[in-house]
C-alpha cells in the first residue's frame, strides 16, 4: 500500500470515527454519517434484483448492508479495515454472517464471490490506491461475478471533489483491473444530516433532506463484470 496521501479525505481517521472521534481534521464530523439505522434503500434494491448468492460486502460499516441481504436469503461476508466497525456489527447483529477485520485492497480471502457490493467504499479509498483495489476484488471474483458500486458523484448539491468522482476516472480504473462497465445510473446514498452539519457549512455546501430528514447524496451506480 502506498503512503502517498492525496487530499484530507485519504487521511480520513475511519477507526476513530466509529469511536468518537473525528472523521477529518478540517471539520467536526464525530457521529457516524452513513449510519441510518437501516439498510440504504438503493443496496436494498440490488438485493431486490440480484438473485441470492454468496455476496461480499466490502467495507460493510456497521453491517446494516449485510444484515439486509442475509435476511434476502445471501449468504454474506463482510469485510470491513476498521476493528471497531466489526466488533460493532458482531455484537449487533444476530443474522449468520461472515464478518472480518480486513483491508479490501488485501483481503486475505481465497473464495470468489457472486457479488461483490461496495456502497460508499470507492470514494474513501486514496485515489491512488483505487486500481489495487478494484484488481484485488477482480482476484475474488469469478467469470459471473456482479460488482456494484455506489459512490459519491459530482453535483451541485451533493459532496465537493475529490471526494466526489468523476465517472471517467471509476470507468478507466474499473477497464485497468479487468473488469468492463455493464450500466451506470444516479442513485441518492442516505446519511445522517446532523453528523455532516459542521462539514457542510465550513465547506459551504447545500445538501437536501428526504422525508425522514436523511441527507440525500447524488451517487453513481456502477455495476460491472469480469472482462471476458
Ligand atoms: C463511507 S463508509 C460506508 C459503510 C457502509 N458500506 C455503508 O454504506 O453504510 C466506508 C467504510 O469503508 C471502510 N473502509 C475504508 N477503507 C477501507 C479499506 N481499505 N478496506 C476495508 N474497509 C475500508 C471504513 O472503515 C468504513 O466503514
Amino acid at each position: 500500500m502506498s503512503n502517498i496521501n492525496n487530499s484530507e479525505y485519504d487521511k480520513a481517521d475511519f477507526q476513530g470515527v466509529y469511536q468518537g472521534k473525528t472523521l477529518i481534521d478540517s471539520a467536526e464530523i464525530k457521529v457516524v454519517p452513513w449510519d441510518i439505522g437501516k439498510a440504504q434503500p438503493a443496496i436494498s434494491k440490488v438485493f431486490d434484483d440480484e438473485k441470492p448468492g454468496k455476496l461480499l460486502d466490502v467495507g460493510c460499516g456497521l453491517g446494516q448492508n449485510a444484515q439486509a441481504a442475509a435476511q434476502k436469503g445471501f449468504r454474506v461476508t463482510a469485510i470491513d479495515s476498521s476493528s471497531a466497525a466489526i466488533e460493532r456489527c458482531k455484537k449487533s447483529i444476530t443474522e449468520d454472517i461472515n464478518f472480518l477485520v480486513a483491508n479490501a485492497l488485501a483481503t486475505q480471502l481465497e473464495e470468489k464471490f457472486d457479488i461483490i457490493l461496495d456502497s460508499a467504499l470507492y470514494h474513501a479509498i486514496p485515489t491512488n490506491e483505487r486500481v489495487t483495489y478494484l484488481k484485488e476484488m477482480f482476484r475474488i471474483a469469478h467469470a459471473e461475478t456482479k460488482f456494484h458500486i455506489i459512490t459519491f458523484a459530482p453535483e451541485k448539491y451533493g459532496m465537493p471533489l475529490p471526494l466526489a468522482i468523476q465517472l471517467s476516472e471509476i470507468c478507466s480504473n474499473a477497464e485497468i483491473s479487468g473488469w468492463s462497465v455493464t450500466s451506470v445510473s444516479r442513485v441518492e446514498y442516505k446519511g445522517n444530516a446532523a453528523a455532516i452539519a459542521d462539514f457542510c457549512k465550513k465547506k459551504n455546501l447545500e445538501i437536501f433532506l428526504d422525508d425522514e430528514g436523511f441527507t440525500r447524496l447524488p451517487c453513481w451506480h456502477v455495476t460491472l463484470k469480469v472482462r471476458g
